[in-house]
């Protein structure tokens, strides 16, 4: 699964260093590293939505911030792996 979180500079501001590190965290206390690819993305356009983040290159965009990238990751992430 590949997870994209926008490095875009409104995201950038809205925290998405921590997102990414954030998530980083969980996949890797999850034992997840070989299924989640957590890759950065650029801008598209939908700042006011940051931080932005797809999955596999979908068309949904996930708003996530520090405060609720543990639900993102339980509710998405776990989820979509049927873990
Ligand atoms: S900076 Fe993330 S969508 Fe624009």
């Amino acid at each position: 699964m590949k997870v994209s979180i926008c490095i875009g500079s409104a995201c950038h501001l809205k925290g998405s260093r921590d997102v990414i590190s954030i998530l980083q965290k969980l996949v890797q206390e999850s034992g997840l590293e070989d299924k989640v690819n957590l890759t950065g993305a650029f801008c598209s356009g939908n700042c006011e939505k940051g931080v932005c983040v797809t999955i596999d290159d979908g068309e949904e965009i996930y708003t996530v911030r520090p405060e609720t990238a543990q639900a993102f990751f339980n509710d998405q992430i776990l989820t979509r792996l049927g873990e």
